[in-house]
């Protein structure tokens, strides 16, 4: 499959005046402060700079939302090679077979380097207590506070990452995006409240922004989850890729009201089942595994039994299991039902799938190295070879953390070597021949006033569309139809200079949402979470990744 080349409308988005920018020299810029951003941040040698930018609170991140936990062998009648071959036959012949055997054989050194750093994970006679998930042969999955992993993961890392002298916090502070001068990235420039637009000149920078869940309507990521790393990377000349694979979770909690909660897959791992709107347990209809079916598989037959039920969810139900087990292991999400007046132990939980997991992303090699020169990228953005068409469950903390730390590592190495010839380098640029903006938005110079567009209309009405013709199951017509509406919203929303977040988000859900029909488009074949209806079979000659490069 050839490669797809796609013309981004302009390099940055908004227009600057370099000389009247205030300007600010690190060593290394980490963009991301979820469980990759801060990993990376913690390996970077002590006596270097450290800029940690995050575009909300530090404790906002979609890892702090991570319900069932994190993978590793730990059991000893598990081994490697079954942790190995599950990832494997999950990722439905994309993933790279050297990766996932080194991501693998670290995740107990990992696991445990956070337990050393002060987290806190349940435990059953005094060792690290295991849970089974979907597509995993063995029980492997380490989790924290029952069923709220990510919470104790992010309170234990941002302990750390506070008490570290040489890493500058700044919170709240948006990328908009990566600069770059003869090839290779020099930094960002970002802005926050206090101080407006900064350009934050790094020796090396590394990206973990994470996901694109608010492409969706339906989708288990908070509202900060909008595909920037992934926009503002592609405008910078980084390889994408396999940027057809989103994956839905099964279960999402489907109350009119409620946010849409993940209902973690753990509470069918041990042992709940689902029943349609008439008591049918319905899985074993369609898959031998049930329940534990692979994540894809679960949430086609779910949309099937609610189109042939014409009802609007179906019910995930514990009440067969034991009071005690139940309360253990789920009392974050028997908090979150409670709210709704839903008791776990004698109510069925509604729930349908929703967006939960970009697969897709910047490319990078096994040392977490971008396309682009002095850029590397880590999680979620990125797409390391880990997953290949589908994400096996409670491999993505694993991933932050083996990717983010070669990450901080590489970089900090990379950043030592340099002294401060960077600096001086930098200096000396004649900032306006490094930054040709002006001719990028001809025609579209007047900032445009917030009052003429409602952007959260768009963001709806792009919500919708998306789930509608890119979502769980895809066909033609539909893909065709998404990227007209698309690209006609953007022939609008594209070139207009923002003044603010919620506008930048937009544009880049808007750029990551054509790539992501592109690429679908492109897949004329169903694998892993990309199911064509027009094309139901897997074709062994599409084995490849759909690459996705900027012109330049
Ligand atoms: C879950 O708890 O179901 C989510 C785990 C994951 O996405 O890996």
């Amino acid at each position: 499959m050839l490669p797809q080349i796609v013309l981004p409308k302009r390099r940055y988005l908004v227009r600057f005046n370099p000389k009247r920018v205030p300007h600010l020299f690190t060593d290394v810029l980490v963009i991301g402060a979820g469980i990759t951003g801060i990993r990376a941040a913690l390996a970077i040698d002590p006596n270097l700079n450290v800029v940690l930018a995050t575009k909300d609170r530090l404790k906002e991140s979609n890892s702090a939302y991570a319900q069932g936990g994190i993978a590793g062998v730990f059991d000893p009648v598990d081994n490697f090679a079954n942790h190995v071959a599950d990832t494997l036959a999950a990722g439905k012949g994309l993933c790279n077979r050297a990766i996932v055997d080194t991501v693998v054989r670290e995740a107990p050194a990992r696991i445990r380097e956070l337990v050393s750093m002060g987290a806190h994970f349940d435990q059953t006679d005094g060792e690290i207590a295991l849970t089974q998930e979907g597509g995993h042969s063995h029980r492997r999955v380490v989790h924290a506070l029952g069923d709220a992993t990510g919470k104790e993961v992010m309170r234990a890392l941002i302990e750390q990452i506070r008490s570290a002298p040489q890493v500058d916090i700044w919170e709240n502070t948006f990328t908009i995006d990566l600069l770059t001068h003869g090839g290779e990235c020099r930094g960002a420039l970002v802005w926050n409240a206090s101080h407006g637009k900064t350009f934050v000149w790094a020796k090396q920078t590394i990206l973990a922004t994470g996901g694109a869940g608010r492409l969706y309507r339906e989708t288990t990521n908070p509202e900060i989850a909008t595909a920037d790393g992934h926009a503002m990377a592609f405008r910078a000349g980084c390889e994408l890729r396999d940027m057809e694979f989103m994956q839905f979770h099964p279960t999402v909690l489907y109350i009119a009201g409620s946010s849409r909660h993940l209902i973690s897959e753990a509470a069918r791992g041990e042992g709940g089942i689902l029943r349609d709107c008439t008591g049918h347990r319905f899985m074993p209809d369609y898959d031998s595994a049930a329940e534990l079916a692979p994540r894809d598989i679960v949430s086609r037959s779910i949309t099937r039994q609610m189109e042939k039920t014409r009802h609007h969810c179906v019910y995930l139900d514990l009440t067969h299991l034991p009071k005690s087990l139940v309360l253990e292991r789920f009392p974050h999400i028997r908090q979150v039902c409670t709210q709704f007046g839903l008791d776990l132990l004698r109510d069925q939980i509604p729930v349908r799938p929703g967006a939960h997991y970009m697969i897709g992303g910047i490319t990078v090699d096994d040392e977490a190295r971008t396309s682009l020169p002095r850029l590397w990228a880590a999680g979620e953005v990125t797409s390391s070879g880990l997953h290949g068409a589908n994400r096996l469950a409670s491999n993505s903390l694993l991933e932050g953390l083996v990717f983010g730390l070669r990450a901080g590592i590489n970089a900090s190495n990379a950043a030592c070597g340099e002294s401060d010839q960077f600096t001086a380098l930098a200096l000396k640029t004649d900032p306006m021949q490094m930054l040709p903006v002006e001719g990028a938005f001809a025609g579209h110079e007047e900032p445009l006033e917030s009052s003429t567009l409602k952007l959260d209309d768009l963001l709806n009405s792009l919500n919708s569309e998306m789930w509608r013709n890119v979502g769980i199951e895809r066909n033609d017509s539909d893909l065709e139809s998404a990227l007209r509406q698309i690209e006609f919203w953007d022939r609008y929303v594209g070139p207009h200079e923002f003044a603010m977040t919620k506008g930048w988000e937009l544009q880049n859900l808007l750029l990551v949402a054509r790539l992501m029909v592109i690429a679908a488009l492109s897949r004329k074949e169903s694998r892993g979470t990309h199911y064509r209806s027009d094309f139901p079979g897997t074709d062994p000659t599409q084995a490849e990744h759909i690459r996705l490069l900027a012109q330049p």
